[in-house]
């Protein structure tokens, strides 16, 4: 008899931050004004992710590129016109870039960026997993594959998930939900929806503690909590405030408190600090007594997006995203489904 197909994510391998060579003021201006000459001569546009690299956000914004969210970091690629999109971020958010572009070329500082999400849901085992229950929705997270992207009926982001699965709940639809356990969970628990969960579960998020949390809220009771979804229940459980970056982002802007408590991938706080200057950014704990984090509220994928990995992908163009053409027109179309629905919502809601 034949083992029944099952959620459980393999084991991910965490690589170390990267140590990147520190950089004279002199060095760096060097460096950025060599990005920009390549930038220009190869017609490309910088797409940032808000957990790479300060520098990196500063000079994608500098030079009319993007920092965003991964929705709509996916949307700003779509609507540029750009020769050569150069995403600085996770694989996923190449391949999402690629997808939607194929007729552009996208490139990244480094392809090995990978995602812990993404290595945790092989598209053979989640393919066999959808099989076995024909009779459910397949909705998975951005933070994937374009072969697992292939096997969907909807492709969400963080931003978007609720809304999404909230509409496929109304239709009276079951949802296999991969690969974030910990942001499923949270949809699940919102919508009430009937959902089938992959074990997945990313490095950083993974890593905030309850326990220290409550700690560091004891210390500042002013401070609001802001967690992102892909945390563990326990500690979505003491936000004021769950959402995606830019949800987040402007959690920080817009509410009247001084001091926030934030758990996420620590790149956020560059523009959060650009935005609310004034506000108290406090990073939640990745470590209770004792304790060991392996990425420590940065996730070692995204250091790899580095000036000088940037540089280097530029001037070597050997970094490029490829998606094969089959699997690009399969891998688009829950992509465009998501963006469809979000372009729908916006005039209701007037964002986000
Ligand atoms: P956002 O869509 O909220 O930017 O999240 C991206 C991400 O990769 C979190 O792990």
């Amino acid at each position: 008899m034949s083992t029944p197909p099952t959620l459980a994510a393999p084991p991910v391998q965490v690589p170390p931050h990267p140590q990147w060579p520190a950089l004279t003021a002199d060095e760096k201006a060097q460096l950025t004004t060599r990005i920009k000459t390549l930038l220009t001569e190869q017609q490309a546009v910088l797409v940032a992710h808000y957990y790479t690299d300060p520098d990196l956000q500063a000079l994608a914004e500098e030079t009319g590129g993007c920092v965003a969210d991964s929705l709509e970091m996916a949307r700003f690629g779509a609507a540029s016109d750009a020769r050569t999109l150069v995403v600085c971020g996770v694989r996923f958010m190449g391949e999402t870039a690629k997808i939607l572009n194929p007729e552009k070329r996208v490139l990244m500082p480094d392809l090995r960026a990978t995602c812990s999400l993404d290595e945790g849901c092989p598209a053979e085992a989640f393919s066999a997993f959808c099989d076995a229950h024909p009779d459910h929705t397949v909705v998975v997270y951005a933070n994937t594959s374009a072969r697992v992207k292939a096997r969907a009926d909807w492709v969400v982001t963080s931003s978007i998930a609720l809304p999404i699965v909230k509409h496929l709940k109304a239709q009276g639809q079951k949802v296999v939900w991969a690969p974030d356990k910990h942001l499923g969970h949270y949809i699940e628990r919102m919508t009430g929806a009937d959902m089938l969960l992959w074990d997945g579960a990313g490095v950083v998020h993974e890593e905030f503690k309850s326990f220290a949390l409550e700690r560091v809220r004891r210390l500042h009771p002013q401070a609001a909590v802001l967690v992102h979804p892909e945390s563990p229940d326990a500690v979505v459980d003491q936000a004021d405030v769950v959402g995606s970056t830019t949800q987040l982002i402007r959690a920080v802007v817009e509410m009247p408190n001084q001091e926030f408590i934030i758990a996420t991938d620590e790149g956020i706080f560059w523009k959060m600090h650009q935005l609310a200057p004034h506000k108290t950014l406090i990073a939640a704990p990745t470590a209770g007594e004792g304790a060991t984090c392996e990425s420590c509220a940065h996730c070692p994928w995204m250091a790899m997006n580095s000036l000088q990995s940037l540089e280097q992908a530029l001037r070597r163009q050997d970094q490029e995203v490829h998606i094969e053409q089959s699997l690009g027109v399969r891998a688009v179309i829950p992509i465009r489904r998501m963006l469809d629905f979000a372009r729908a919502q916006a005039p209701a809601s007037g964002r986000r």
